[in-house]
């Protein structure tokens, strides 16, 4: 028989020279099985979520297959929970419990040494040694196992965090998979960029591929976050992150620490430590969103950063280097905010490299159309209509009347409002707000000063003053058409496009 100090501390030294639970213990089986029976080894854990024995791992001499996880009945596993339990050579009819136990374990025909292994009074599985036939260990080969027990516990803890790190690595994973995914849902389609955006789709085109600071500007609602996910998503940044910042909406106080991140101990609070927005973009995208709303000491350090691409921690000692494409949005005039010294002028310089104007709704009435269908399909698949509406004749029209100052956002909400109203049968648009609706028919100023009209507002005012005039008529002798020199088709066309509801005559 083996000396007990030699073989608890070669069992140890196996047990515990490798990270990766299988390799030690096949090493500690090679040796164990010089010194006592052995033909099955294996860790095993109960596996509460599954109520089954789970092996963890295990080492067979022959080509012998084990099931990994054993399921077992409820009151087979019940009584196993109930049972306090400590080393044992397992007969055949020792006791009951193991009689209910036997076809799940394989004991029929072999012999087997079951040993819990504790860690600070904590249960956390068992070592199971088997070997072909019955009877063949004794009560010195149980007393050598259950001597070697703890460092098979320690091997199994940390088997077991690994598979924690794993399954949490692979939830990492999987989330970043699925905000990949929500980002993608965000990146919509851009409507209108072959109609009212073509110069804007060109130019995103243009920049897309390089590296350079795009600065986006527009009205409030006109799509800039749209165009900035479209940059990303055709430049070769792509599968990188898309981080957006909205500086209006940080607080300034926490503002370094969101964007460039802390050290552990940094202030009160700092309890780890946290990458800002920027590390996080690093490989991609950041789109630094109402960039007018930036306050004066965070202008300094952005400036810092596009210079240098590298940034600096709150209470960290060494810069870090960054690989980021900068976009940055504002609906706010720059330029003037530079003039009354809001902001830096220096930045802007930076930014303004190359700017993107994204136009105003009322700029681009022929985007409507393809914009309130597009919201349609879209918003009652959100609300979980069967089918989308048609839109009532007329009711382009009046949408393409309506002074959109919300732009685009406010179009989409109209849209929603609308499906959310309507009681079956078409979209009408009725309930656009008067005073707005009405807007571009008021008559010009006429008290000498010049009003300054866009062209199709000032041709749309001309060609329904004439359709009065020839009392809605378009053909024939006195009609619209005549009175304004113009082919008939030619006016009608010119009518649906600038949505100037008219009769077939
Ligand atoms: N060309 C477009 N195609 C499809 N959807 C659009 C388009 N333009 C805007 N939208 C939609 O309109 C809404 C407003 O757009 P977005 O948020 O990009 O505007 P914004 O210019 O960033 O506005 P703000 O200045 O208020 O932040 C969004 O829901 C967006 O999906
Ligand atoms: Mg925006």
């Amino acid at each position: 028989m083996v000396n007990k100090d030699e073989f608890f501390r070669e069992v140890t030294v196996r047990i515990c020279s490798s990270l990766d639970v299988k390799t030690a213990l096949k090493r500690a089986f090679d040796y164990m099985s010089l010194h006592l029976p052995l033909d099955t080894l294996s860790i095993n854990i109960q596996d509460v979520s599954l109520k089954a024995i789970r092996r963890i791992a295990t080492i067979v001499a022959g080509s012998e297959q084990l099931d990994q996880v054993i399921h077992l009945p409820k009151e087979v596993w019940q009584r196993m929970q109930d049972r306090q339990p400590i080393p044992t050579i397992i007969h055949n009819d020792q006791d009951e419990y193991f009689t209910l136990l036997a076809p799940y374990i394989r004991l029929k025909g072999n012999s087997l040494i079951s040993v819990p292994l504790t860690l600070d009074a904590e249960r956390i599985g068992t070592l199971v040694l088997g070997a072909h036939g019955e009877g063949r260990y004794l009560p010195c080969h149980l007393k050598l196992i259950t001597r070697v027990a703890n460092p098979f516990a320690i091997a199994l803890v940390n088997a077991l965090s690994y598979e924690k790190l794993l399954k949490y690595s692979d939830r990492l994973l999987d989330d970043n998979h699925f905000l990949s995914k929500e980002l993608i849902g965000l990146t919509g389609p851009v409507i209108g960029a072959e109609g009212g955006l073509r110069h804007v789709a060109e130019m995103v085109r243009q920049v897309a591929p390089l590296n350079n600071t795009v600065l986006l500007l527009g009205e409030t609602g006109t799509g800039k976050e749209v165009i900035a996910n479209a940059i990303h998503a055709a430049s070769p940044r792509k599968n990188g992150p898309f981080i957006k910042v909205n500086c209006g909406a940080i607080p300034e106080n926490l503002l370094d620490s969101e964007l460039f991140g802390h050290e552990k101990g940094a202030f009160t609070g700092a309890a780890s430590d946290y990458r800002g927005r920027f590390e996080r973009a690093d490989g991609g995208t950041i789109f630094l969103d109402e960039i007018g709303e930036l306050p004066p000491a965070a202008q300094v350090r952005l400036l810092r950063v596009l210079q240098n691409r590298e940034i600096e921690r709150v209470g960290g000692s060494r810069p870090i280097p960054i690989d980021i494409r900068v976009i940055a949005a504002t609906h706010r005039n720059l330029e003037r905010m530079v003039s009354k010294q809001d902001f830096r002028e220096d930045l802007w310089f930076r930014l303004n490299v190359f700017p993107i104007i994204v136009p105003p709704l009322r700029q681009r009435k022929e985007d409507i159309l393809p914009l309130t269908r597009f919201f349609i399909k879209r918003k009652s698949q959100e609300l979980g209509m069967d089918r989308a509406p048609e839109l009532a004749p007329g009711a382009i029209e009046r949408l393409v009347n309506y002074s959109w100052r919300g732009n685009v956002r406010e179009l989409e909400n109209l849209v929603e409002r609308e499906l959310i109203l309507h009681q079956g049968g078409k979209l009408r648009f009725e309930l656009l707000p008067l005073e707005r609706r009405e807007e571009l028919h008021q008559p010009p100023r006429r008290d000498g000063a010049p009003v300054v009209l866009r062209l199709d507002e000032a041709m749309a005012r001309h060609l329904s003053d004439v359709l009065k005039i020839a009392k809605g008529k378009i053909y024939g002798p006195n009609g619209a058409a005549e009175l304004l020199g113009v082919n008939p088709s030619t006016l009608r066309w010119r009518l649906d496009k600038l949505g100037i509801p008219h009769g077939r005559s």
